[in-house]
């Protein structure tokens, strides 16, 4: 079967098409029908199906007689610590955590959140929420307890499961505290706090509300998988949108099992067995899908790989894995590759090691530039593969799929609309435009399998974030073109939204945060570009009227309070004091004529600027900065 066939079968027929997908998992009862329409643009697949995800991922292949294999690798360049963990082993381990957390009063509904390292103990908590129902919510740890608060608040958990601590190159962050900071500043209160103790930095404990990972499995019963329905929800996972409030992105129990089952043959092109790794977090989507769930769905052995692409030790990390535990197709973000070739521009390291199983490279989270793309083929004498998705989305949604066939490569292109995308490009009135040309991505309703159905607690902003723009439409925020061949370019964002090192990040959030500072009276940060990174956070600060403080201490004070508030992650290290900002006469502040100044590229003056003047004020703001780079 060519792509070709692949998708014009789905095109045929959608709903046939995913029934025929999910006859893949074991359901406790089959679905009866694929997709709920009648409360269209709300849709629903799968709904009146029973399943359990923790069953499709563990169980079913022990049950398969698969039990010996490894399900597992815990591999930490950080620590030296390794672990190996069979799918036998798997089970038992995620069913005594799961009747911990039951016997601690969590049931089918409930939410969890889990704040932990990458360490495999974050799968099991994963996996054991799923296994009794309830669900879970990852914070990534380079958030925040300020983040962590706002996302106990919306999610309104029953209990929080957290390491003591996460390990970064040269310090160790102590999870503890901030997860005790957030339960303080939270609206909310947590029953129990379930702590898993790293030798590195073991936390003190809170009395009567939290426990120890080990003490309170000691006795537990082992638990059984609870099935669901399934439009039920298996997890929660908050994503960064225009303004301060993140996004809860609910993930569907029968669609997100069939959809990722599906991808792993067809777009990563692996066999049950085969050793599938994404280098990513389990905070973020990548490690989600395909850290955790899809290669346990599918049965492969996957990666939980704690450590960075280079300083742990060296640039050759990441293929000392590879040959060790002879993976077969490797997911990681641009960045990491960027981050690689600049300390082993002529890839010594890459031939030090034997990567002969590898047989695909796989790259999403941010564009990818072709030279990136082209180094890594070059070094590891492997196709690579750029994909395009979001968290929204949970898998691919133009791939090159592998799995179907390696359709020729366009650099620059993540290439097709995989099954389920009917994908087109529109103008501001939402016409369609015709190939080559530039505007808004949407995908025509309903989205596949396994796609938000909606957001948490927010339906209202589901519907006006993602589908009234567009009326029939889901709008991915994200702009670009579609070529003649049906190639898509994601070109860039249509919102406030910016992507440091393949992390999705607000600028609105982050405005948020220094419009707080006392001195501050108004503010703007835009995304510039940044040659490892992808994208910077820069911020301009006008300052209140009589403020007379050295400016260098505003800013410094402001770039604490951005870490202090949203955390490491946000990268947020650049800021300058402006007498004013650029904005239209309207009031709007020209964040995209600013990045492009940062950036040093073309631009047109807008025709509603208010005063051209403060563009030069910026341009020598920019200059003191060291921008746009040479
Ligand atoms: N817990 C606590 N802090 C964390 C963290 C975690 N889980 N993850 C990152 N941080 C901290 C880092 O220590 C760093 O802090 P610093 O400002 O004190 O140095 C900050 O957050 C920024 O981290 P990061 O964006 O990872 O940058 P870096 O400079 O440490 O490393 C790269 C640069 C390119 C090596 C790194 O960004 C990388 O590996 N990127 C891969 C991207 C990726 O996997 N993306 C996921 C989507 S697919
Ligand atoms: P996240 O939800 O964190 O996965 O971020 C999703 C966003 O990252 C997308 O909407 C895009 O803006 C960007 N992105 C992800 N993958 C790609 C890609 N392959 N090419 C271009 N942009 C990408």
């Amino acid at each position: 079967m060519t792509y070709k066939d692949v998708y014009e079968g789905w095109m045929a027929d959608p709903e046939a098409f995913w029934m025929q997908a999910a006859e893949a998992i074991d359901w406790v009862e089959k679905p009866t029908c694929a997709l709920k329409d009648d409360n269209a643009p709300l849709y629903e697949w799968f709904a009146d199906g029973l399943v359990n995800t923790c069953y499709n991922a563990v169980d079913r292949h022990v049950a398969a007689g698969r039990g010996d294999q490894v399900a597992i690798i815990y591999d930490s360049p950080i620590t030296g610590a390794k672990e190996t963990i069979t799918y036998a082993r798997l089970q038992n381990r995620v069913a005594r955590l799961a009747g911990a957390i039951t016997g601690k009063g969590v049931s089918k509904g409930d939410r969890v959140i889990i704040y932990m390292a990458m360490t495999a103990e974050a799968l099991i908590a994963m996996l054991a929420c799923a296994r009794v129902g309830a669900i879970h919510s990852v914070v990534f740890g380079g958030f925040a307890a300020n983040e962590l608060a706002t996302r106990i608040d919306d999610a309104t958990p029953r209990m929080v499961i957290a390491s003591s601590c996460g390990i970064e190159p040269g310090r160790v962050v102590k999870y503890k505290p901030l997860l005790d900071e957030a339960i303080e500043i939270s609206a909310h209160k947590p029953d129990h706090c379930i702590i898993f103790q790293r030798e590195q930095a073991p936390a003190t404990m809170v009395d009567g509300r939290d426990l120890d990972w080990d003490a309170v499995q000691k006795d537990a019963t082992l638990a059984d998988c609870v099935p669901l329905k399934g439009s039920d929800p298996v997890y929660i996972l908050y994503t960064s949108g225009t303004t301060g409030r993140p996004k809860g992105v609910v993930r569907p129990t029968g669609g997100h099992l069939v959809v990722l089952n599906w991808t792993m043959k067809n777009i990563y092109g692996v066999e049950p067995g085969e050793v599938f790794w994404a280098a990513s977090d389990v905070g973020w989507v990548v490690g989600h899908s395909y850290i955790c769930y899809a290669p346990l769905i599918a049965g492969n052995t996957t990666i939980v790989f704690e450590g960075k692409p280079v300083g742990t030790p060296d640039a050759g990390t990441f293929w000392r894995v590879i040959e060790e535990h002879k993976v077969a197709a490797f997911f990681t973000a641009p960045t990491a590759f960027r981050a690689i070739r600049r300390e082993d521009p002529t890839g010594e390291f890459v031939r030090k090691y034997d990567l002969s199983h590898l047989r695909t490279l796989f790259l999403a989270g941010e564009r990818s530039d072709p030279d990136t793309i082209n180094w890594a083929k070059d070094q590891l004498g492997v196709p690579v593969i750029d994909h395009w998705w979001q968290t929204e989305t949970g898998f691919a949604i133009a791939c090159n799929p592998v799995g179907i066939e390696h359709l020729p490569v366009k650099p620059g292109s993540p290439t097709v609309a995989m099954p389920g995308w009917d994908i087109r490009i529109l103008n501001a009135e939402g016409q369609e435009l015709p190939a080559g040309q530039f505007g808004s991505i949407v995908a025509r309703l309903p989205m596949p399998p396994g796609c938000l159905p909606t957001l948490w607690n927010a339906e209202d902003r589901f519907i006006s974030s993602y589908l009234e723009a567009f009326p029939g439409y889901y709008e991915t925020g994200d702009a670009g073109i579609k070529d003649e061949d049906g190639y898509l370019y994601i070109m860039a964002r249509t919102d406030d939204v910016i992507n440091v090192a393949g992390h999705r990040l607000s600028t609105g959030a982050m405005e948020e945060v220094l419009a707080s500072h006392p001195d501050v009276a108004e503010c703007a940060v835009i995304g510039v570009a940044d040659h490892l990174k992808g994208q910077l956070p820069m911020g301009f600060l006008c300052l209140s009227k009589g403020v007379d403080r050295e400016e260098a201490d505003i800013v410094a004070e402001c770039v604490a309070l951005i870490r202090e508030k949203i955390g490491p992650v946000a990268a947020f290290r650049l800021a300058c004091v402006v007498e004013r900002l650029p904005k239209t006469r309207s009031g709007k502040i020209l964040r995209g004529t600013m990045a492009k100044i940062a950036d040093g590229a073309a631009y047109r003056m807008p025709a509603t600027i208010d005063d051209p003047v403060i563009l030069d004020e910026i341009t020598e703001a920019l200059r003191h900065l060291g921008y746009p780079k040479a």
